[in-house]
């Protein structure tokens, strides 16, 4: 009966205030970096939730901009998960893999979250990732139907470094030459699941010596969005990927070419974290990387991972 005490205090608020007003208080305003992707979102207490207009406008903003920043919040892990769950269905952090949940036992936090942190507890890493840099890559892009995007949100960073970088894939596959287009027209690529994005051997695998026997999901190099309809340049992570049907030599060659192409400056934008920073991208259209940082500093970050479903390639899109 005393139920939903998120709907009462909202209820108070609107009767104190013009109802007019109080919806003019929860408009969202959107801010675009100006660089080839990525928007901040003004406006939004995630503490107090999102309603149904800031929800619509905000996966609207997600398609247009690819990548949202919103600054400034103070969020326990079950606000992050709360609010990560108006974007879909949450992967669970995969429980008991060093690489995402870290060794150290946290009953306290969440089954969806994944700890990124180079901190360790009796010598033991509480999360992924470590210090170093990570490469441009797409998330857990390894599996049959990786994540469509992911949630990552500030609780304690170094003086400097960290910075994290990413690149708008759709930019890159338009700007394409025609002829690389036609020849990558159906063409799928192996997405390794032996390193982590910081290039460590993930636990339990061996290195890989012979690319095309790398493990992990094939993909289509390009992918159509499923709900944007858009084809975009869906390469994954550049180690250890291999072009399956193509000599290895033909294989590296053209991907080096399509990963010179998809990461140059101008299809990117670079975010400096502030504490209280989330910031939220789509792994289907956008890739991203981090700066190393001084291992002697702390950063902690928690990560929520929305599912997603399988990539496809569309030749109409
Ligand atoms: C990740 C990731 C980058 C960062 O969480 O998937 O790549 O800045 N993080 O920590
Ligand atoms: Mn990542």
């Amino acid at each position: 009966m005393f139920g939903n005490w998120r709907c009462w205090t909202v209820y108070r608020r609107m009767k104190a205030e013009s109802h007019e007003e109080a919806l003019e208080k929860m408009k969202i305003e959107i801010v675009p970096t100006g660089d080839a992707l990525g928007a901040e979102i003004r406006g939004v207490d995630l503490k107090r939730g999102l309603t149904e207009e800031q929800t619509t406008a905000m996966k609207s903003a997600w398609q247009e901009h690819l990548v949202l920043l919103i600054r400034g919040q103070q969020i326990s892990d079950r606000e992050l998960v709360e609010f990560s769950c108006h974007f879909g269905v949450l992967e669970l952090a995969p429980a008991n893999e060093f690489t995402f949940r870290g060794n150290v036992d946290m009953p306290e936090t969440p089954p969806e979250i994944s700890v990124i942190s180079n901190v360790k507890v009796e010598g033991q890493p509480i999360g992924a990732l470590g210090s170093l840099e990570a490469d441009w890559h797409t998330d857990m892009s390894f599996m049959d139907e990786p994540p469509l995007g992911s949630i990552l949100y500030a609780l304690e960073l170094p003086t400097e470094g960290g910075d994290t970088g990413f690149s708008n894939m759709y930019a890159a596959y338009e700007s394409l030459p025609q002829d690389v287009r036609l020849r990558i027209d159906g063409l799928v690529a192996i997405h390794d699941n032996s390193l982590t994005s910081a290039g460590t051997l993930r636990k339990g695998f061996e290195q890989v010596t012979d690319v095309t026997k790398a493990p992990g999901a094939r993909h289509p190099l390009v992918r159509t969005h499923p709900e944007s309809g858009r084809n975009a340049l869906f390469l994954g992570r550049r180690t250890n990927s291999y072009v399956p049907g193509l000599s290895v030599e033909e294989s590296e060659e053209l991907l080096d070419f399509l990963w010179a192409h998809a990461v140059q400056p101008r299809f990117t934008w670079h975010h400096k974290w502030a504490i209280g920073d989330l910031v939220m991208w789509d792994n289907r259209c956008a890739m991203h990387r981090r700066d190393p940082f001084d291992d002697t500093e702390r950063r902690i970050m928690h990560r929520t991972q929305i599912r997603g479903d399988r990539p496809y390639y569309s030749a109409a899109a």
